[in-house]
């Protein structure tokens, strides 16, 4: 069995009636394979030892990364995290500050490293969503001898909750902080969806931030990496950076080449996954039980919850596991189910169809 009309083997689970089907991962889009054509490139490319500039697929890469995001100089990371962190640590010095909102993954899901790595406070600002220039303007701190310095603004687009922040909120928080004197760096791990759901080129959301960090894996399908960009400066100043956080890179080519598939063919099919994960909020929202938060579903991702005792609950990933489907747990009330490259809409009615059996036992 295989996903993704490639020719590479998949985790497959077998039915009782003996028959191997592959497993649908709605988890997240982190789970997604690299395509065949990633393989291919992957296994013909020409390397060299990138921490001394000197691997020409990695070089390409960043080229066109830098190119498409519409900024002078861009530099892989080995993790979305490790972008973000490199970033924070090129922008801000100890003891500042860094204003973003109370739902950042760089404060939920980076395990404390603007703290540890950086020696910087988080400053997190109650959004409910995301960060607005109403919510922005009075935490900039005032030039004052007993205060903490600002030093950097965060934002993200799509939020790690799967919102897409509106380029006009992103144009007034940037003018905001630039009047400051502070810079803006935007996590955009999903920025192509972003881009994708706003109907715009990425240039049109990049333009409103100093760096930019986006996944290449994730929704693009590359194994490994991301994409720090910003001014020639910022990033040759990030690059030292990266070394000290161990993430310099020798034949770094190999994952280079994926990544280079990953902007010339992924970046234009996301609509697929955002239709399919309409389709399915739409149709898990007919289910006696389910409230889909539609007006949160704006991406890949389908926030939800289920009207049924905590047995049910907690049960339910390893019942959708035994129909080959791998679902997380619950967080903070809600499940979250994720489409991707390697879900099909027949994938997706497979689930509606076990969620319906399920919910009806
Ligand atoms: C919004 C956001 N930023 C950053 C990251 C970090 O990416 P990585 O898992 O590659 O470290 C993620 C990962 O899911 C994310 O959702």
């Amino acid at each position: 069995m295989e996903t993704g009309g490639g020719q590479y083997p998949v985790a497959c689970f077998v039915l009782k009636e003996k028959k191997a089907m592959r497993y649908i991962d709605i988890r997240s889009d982190t789970v997604t394979q690299p395509t065949q054509r990633m393989r291919d490139e992957m296994y013909k490319a020409v390397v060299g030892d990138d921490v001394q500039r000197d691997d020409p697929t990695m070089n390409k890469l960043e080229k066109l990364a830098a190119r498409m995001v519409g900024k002078e100089a861009a530099m892989f990371t080995p993790s979305g995290t490790m972008g973000n962190q490199v970033s924070i640590m090129t922008h801000t010095r100890r003891g500042d500050e860094v204003i973003c909102g109370e739902m950042s993954h760089i404060v939920i899901h980076e395990v404390g490293a603007p703290a540890v790595l950086s020696g910087v406070m988080v400053r997190t600002i109650k959004t409910g969503d995301y960060l607005r220039p109403e919510q922005l303007a009075p935490a900039i701190r005032p030039d004052d001898i007993h205060m903490p310095h600002t030093g950097l603004v965060e934002v993200e687009n799509p939020t790690a909750t799967g919102l897409v922040v509106p380029l006009e909120v992103m144009r007034q928080n940037y003018e905001l902080a630039h009047q400051a004197g502070l810079p803006v760096h935007l996590d955009g791990a999903r920025l192509f969806n972003a881009a994708t759901a706003l109907g715009c080129d990425v240039k049109e959301i990049t333009q409103y931030c100093d760096s930019v960090m986006f996944c290449l894996s994730k929704g693009l399908c590359a194994p490994v990496g991301s994409i720090v960009a910003g001014s020639r400066e910022f990033i040759d100043r990030a690059r030292k950076n990266r070394k000290l956080l161990g993430g310099g890179l020798r034949q770094a080519g190999f994952l280079a080449a994926a990544g280079i598939v990953a902007l010339e063919e992924m970046t234009g099919r996301l609509q697929e996954d955002h239709d399919n994960a309409r389709y399915m909020a739409v149709e898990l929202n007919k289910l006696d039980g389910i409230q889909v938060d539609m007006e949160s579903v704006q991406i890949s991702m389908v926030f939800f919850t289920i009207d049924r005792d905590a047995a049910f609950i907690e049960a339910l990933p390893a019942k959708m596991l035994e129909k080959g489907i791998k679902i997380s747990g619950i967080e903070d009330g809600m499940f979250r189910f994720v489409t991707n490259h390697d879900v099909s809409r027949e994938d997706v009615d497979y689930v509606l169809a076990c969620m319906k059996d399920l919910l009806a036992q």
